[in-house]
């Protein structure tokens, strides 16, 4: 008897949990792109960019994970404001299937970009192209099998969230720029040209609703700054060059829509809400926006520059930096874009509308 009304009480509870998470009518979320939006990947892969060590997690629940932050992700949070049971599992742990899969999975691999070769100095990551493939070959049947329904209109109550770009940036058209034939706008045009290809993939394979992350200003990245002679103000010609992208996304947000019948598609500026706070730390509650918040490895003692160095040391007033490495955004930072993607009436925030919005269609 005892055993049966302990049961009858989980499931009571379980159906709380569910009832509660059914308010934003959003059943869960396909993510892929860039180490801003990993969630554990590249724990999997032979690969230099990793986040599975301290005091990358030093804030996370569950501590180190793949995540590179301090904490929660970007991804993590809009997951939250979506109200999901958990946390959306990364792909290529092999404990994502069955009903893990059901609100979603996480694609993104940390270094990779919209273009299969961008990424590739840091080993083995998995491109936009691959994990699109990777969702459609494998997740997608999986989950009708969940689902029990082949439909694929049950896909609509998802949201496909795509954050990459910058690493196309920093790591292909800028690494081999003195070799560059191709002039910065034709490099951009080309990458909004694959990127509203891969995104009418997924609006095939039935994805309805669409999160487009802005890049963000990799020029004022610890990163850039710390190879500059001026440790004030950001590198320009790197945040021009995104800015450039970002311009271009946000006008696919609406462009592409004729090609993609019912589709909704928001743009999130990820890029000025970080700029803002930069240029105005302290009124968002941040003392820092320069420094890495952690103990970065640079390249004479064979880091990148841009990865914490194992178990290194670590700041203690975390939620007053802007960056936790050389280069990825604070929990406190992601909680500010997440908050804004959800619920900013600002179109210059998010683009044409939040994803609060979206998820009432
Ligand atoms: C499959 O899902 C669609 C849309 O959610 C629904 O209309 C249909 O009844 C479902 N079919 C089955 C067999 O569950
Ligand atoms: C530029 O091209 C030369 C000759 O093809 C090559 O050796 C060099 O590694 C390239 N540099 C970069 C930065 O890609
Ligand atoms: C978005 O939602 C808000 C609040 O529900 C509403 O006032 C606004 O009109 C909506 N905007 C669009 C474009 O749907």
């Amino acid at each position: 008897m005892m055993p049966t009304l302990l049961f009858l009480c989980l499931v009571i509870y379980a159906c709380f949990s569910s009832c509660n998470a059914s308010a934003t009518k959003i059943k869960g979320m396909f993510v892929f792109g860039s180490s801003l939006v990993d969630n554990g990947n590249n724990n999997f892969l032979q690969n230099s960019a990793k986040a599975d060590y301290l005091p990358y997690g030093v804030d996370f629940p569950y501590g180190p994970s793949g995540r590179f932050t301090n904490g929660k992700n970007v991804i993590d949070l809009l997951g939250e404001q979506l109200k999901l049971p958990f946390f959306i599992p990364p792909f290529a742990d092999p404990s994502t299937k069955g009903s893990r899969i059901v609100h979603g999975v996480n694609f993104a691999s940390g270094g990779s970009g919209i273009l299969d070769d961008t990424g590739s100095i840091a080993g083995h990551v998995i491109s936009l192209p691959q994990q699109i493939r990777n969702f459609k070959e494998v997740t997608l049947p999986e989950l009708e099998a969940e689902m029990g329904n082949r439909s694929k209109k049950f896909l609509q109550s998802y949201l496909f969230v795509v954050g990459t770009g910058g690493n196309d940036y920093s790591f292909n058209y800028f690494l081999r720029k003195s070799n560059n034939t191709v002039s910065l706008e034709a490099f951009t045009a080309n990458l909004i040209t694959s990127l509203s290809r891969q995104l009418k993939k997924l609006y095939n394979l039935g994805g309805r609703k669409f999160v487009l992350m802005s890049v963000n200003p990799i020029g004022c990245s610890p990163m850039v700054k710390a190879v500059q002679p001026r440790r004030q103000g950001c590198v320009q010609v790197l945040n021009k060059a995104v800015e450039l992208f970002n311009v271009h996304l946000k006008s696919l947000a609406v462009d592409i829509k004729p090609q993609m019948p019912a589709s909704y598609l928001v743009y999130v500026n990820s890029y000025k809400i970080i700029r803002d706070i930069i240029k105005n730390p302290l009124s968002k509650g941040f003392k820092d926006e320069i420094n890495a918040c952690c103990e970065v490895a640079s390249v004479n003692e064979g880091g990148n520059g841009i990865l914490c160095q194992k178990q290194g040391r670590v700041c203690a007033d975390r939620s007053a930096h802007v960056f936790f490495d050389g280069l990825h955004p604070t929990e406190a930072v992601n909680m500010q874009i997440a908050t804004k993607a959800f619920a900013s009436m600002r179109t210059t925030e998010v683009y044409p509308f939040n994803v609060q919005n979206l998820t009432e269609h």
